[in-house]
């Protein structure tokens, strides 16, 4: 029986400064409450910038809102002559449940190579910091390879320097459905967790591939998320831009099954 809690995940990206971040968590917070939100039924959580942590922090703690947060990406170093580098142990000194690690924006964008980001997992778990490790394909990957190849390698090599008491969250972001409101069909997102679920079995063992959270992300919104949610193989959802709208993210938040 599959009794993992269905985790709902905005990836604000570069949006929101600490201000704005502390008026869209307390609406956020307000909404939930509204809607009699139950957050043993549905985990929400939030990725703002850095500079926003601090802040959602104080919120979160004051007023012991349901809502979890984490950073968008860590360092897989600890300390040291890093310029621009944020350590996890710094992440879990402000309470951050989880980090997004190895989003296709940092592996195009910034080059992150899949050695790279198995030790920003390895360096995460090692602090208690849940990470949220992205694996997904291009168009191009699709064409060439198939469905799941490229997620399947991209994931077996982020769990490669870690041990099988690791807690860690996985999010299949097909890069093609990213941002470009063609989200992937339920059946497509099903089928490619159920092989990352496979990958995480042969690497880690039957209890973590059983506990493990599988995401959906890409152009997820309150209209396609119920569909997802129906999979037996994907336990929420990673959301990018739906996430800054408030009505919206409630929206997801309170897919129907
Ligand atoms: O990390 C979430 C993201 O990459 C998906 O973005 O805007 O397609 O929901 P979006």
């Amino acid at each position: 029986v599959n009794t993992r809690t269905p985790l709902i995940a905005g990836n604000w990206k570069l949006n929101l400064d600490h201000l704005q971040a502390i008026a869209f968590v307390q609406k956020l917070a307000w909404s939930l409450s509204d809607a009699k939100h139950d957050p043993s039924t549905v985990e929400v959580a939030v990725f703002p910038p850095f500079t926003d942590i601090r802040s959602v922090q104080t919120l979160v703690a004051a007023d012991k809102l349901p809502i979890a947060y984490g950073a968008q990406d860590v360092s897989e170093h600890e300390s040291g002559a890093y310029t621009g580098e944020i350590s996890a142990t710094f992440l879990r000194a402000l309470e951050c449940g989880y980090v997004i690690v190895g989003h296709s924006e940092r592996r195009t964008l910034h080059n992150e190579t899949d050695e790279q980001i198995a030790g920003k997992v390895a360096a995460a778990v090692a602090q208690n910091v849940v990470p949220v490790i992205c694996v997904g394909e291009t168009s191009d990957d699709l064409e060439k390879h198939g469905p799941s190849a490229v997620p399947v390698a991209q994931l077996k090599v982020a769990l490669s320097k870690i041990s099988s008491t690791a807690d860690i969250v996985v999010a299949y972001e097909p890069v093609w459905a990213i941002g470009s409101g063609q989200a992937a069909t339920p059946e497509q997102a099903e089928n490619v967790a159920a092989a990352l679920r496979e990958v995480i079995r042969e690497t880690l063992g039957d209890d973590v591939a059983q506990k493990t959270r599988i995401l959906y992300g890409g152009s997820v919104k309150a209209n396609n998320i119920a569909g997802f949610m129906r999979e037996p193989n994907v336990d929420g959802a990673l959301v990018g831009g739906a996430s800054l709208d408030l009505n919206e993210f409630s929206s997801i938040v309170r897919y129907q099954k």
